[in-house]
């Protein structure tokens, strides 16, 4: 079913909570009906929003904005190690981790609670406690507005890496995601190693499941905000990746600095919120704008009258604060629009 809304407020729409215009908003369910919306949609310009957890607007939007509403569960294949499914781009991303972790899949625990929908997850490879989207993911499914044309990329080909993805890059408003396979496992293999994870886990009676995902939910509720109750996208910037040789010379000066090693083994990836932290600015608050009091990679809506361009602005001082306190360039992970 297609469903319109025209001139229409997007704060009730975006985790920022930020008031801005939609001209017109497409809500679509089905393949055909993305079919029907372009064969009547005259602009060349249009873009997708999920939950809008990663969006933040600075400016009406007077372009179609299209919402997928596919919400289903498909499983596709099983055999004695995995299961196969698809999984509409509409679906609530934590209900997927919440059927996952019920049917006693693994793959999906460790992402437990990331706001947003399934169809954003592979566009920024959503991570946490040392897990990626990307580690499950079989393929992506997509509409191909152009050519009118459906689809289906194998994970190797979507250029997964940190908060990556052909979907920002080549792909980027050319294409709709409609559907995304995963494949889970029937074995366990727990993912402790990051952070409080391992002792949250221990504290419920072991490395179940159920209990990872109910750790996970525990750590991220205690240092991340409410969206229902203050607006935010989650970490606004992305973790910096520095040569080993800045880090070497920066941990001479603080030898407590936390520092993760990457894919490439000359480069380290530093912890923006630890640097935002060592400036000083965890719970600073300028105007309607703060930096969260328990996590200052969270930038927050304080009063819920921020505009995008308020936020943005305290976004550039508090990464001017970081560049001139550390030499390092920290860069926004949200969208901003
Ligand atoms: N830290 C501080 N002060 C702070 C925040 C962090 O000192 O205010 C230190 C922590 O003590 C820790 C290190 O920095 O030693 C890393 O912090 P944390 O474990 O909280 O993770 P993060 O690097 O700040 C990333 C993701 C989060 C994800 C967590 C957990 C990015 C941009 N963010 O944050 O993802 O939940 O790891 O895996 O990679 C998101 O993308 O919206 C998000 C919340």
């Amino acid at each position: 079913m297609i469903r319109i809304f025209e001139n229409s407020d997007l704060a009730t729409r975006n985790s920022f909570k930020v008031h801005q215009q939609a001209a017109k908003i497409i809500e679509f369910e089905t393949n055909d009906d993305l079919v029907e919306i372009f064969a009547q949609i005259a602009e060349n310009k249009w873009m997708v929003m999920g939950g809008a957890n990663n969006i933040l607007f600075t400016k009406d939007v007077d372009f179609p904005i299209i919402v997928p509403k596919n919400e289903q569960i498909e499983i596709i294949s099983e055999d004695q190690e995995s299961v196969h499914i698809r999984v509409g781009a509409g679906l609530e991303w934590d209900d997927l981790v919440a059927w996952s972790v019920e049917r006693g899949l693994w793959g999906l625990e460790n992402l437990s609670l990331i706001p947003g929908k399934v169809g954003a997850a592979p566009v920024q490879n959503i991570g946490a406690y040392g897990a990626e989207a990307k580690d499950t993911i079989e393929s992506v499914e997509m509409f191909f507005p152009e050519q009118s044309a459906f689809v289906t990329l194998a994970a190797e080909h979507c250029g997964f890496g940190y908060r990556e993805s052909v979907f920002k890059h080549t792909l980027k408003g050319r294409v709709i995601i409609t559907a995304v396979q995963f494949r889970l496992s029937k074995v366990g293999t727990p993912r402790l190693g990051y952070g409080d994870v391992e002792r949250e886990v221990e504290s419920r009676g072991g490395a179940t499941l159920r209990n990872i995902r109910e750790a996970i939910c525990a750590i991220r509720r205690a240092k991340l905000p409410d969206t229902a109750v203050t607006g935010n996208a989650g970490s606004f910037f992305k973790n910096p990746i520095v040569d080993i040789s800045v880090a070497q010379s920066m941990l001479e000066s603080y030898p407590q600095m936390p520092h993760y090693p990457t894919a490439d083994n000359t480069k380290v990836k530093l912890a923006a919120g630890w640097l935002i932290d060592q400036c000083g600015l965890k719970g600073y608050c300028e105007g309607n704008v703060g930096v969260h009091s328990r996590q200052a990679l969270v930038l927050i809506n304080t009063t819920g009258e921020a505009t995008g361009s308020e936020v943005i602005a305290f976004a550039g001082k508090v990464s001017q604060c970081v560049a001139q306190k550390f030499g390092i360039t920290i860069e926004p992970e949200v969208n901003i629009l």
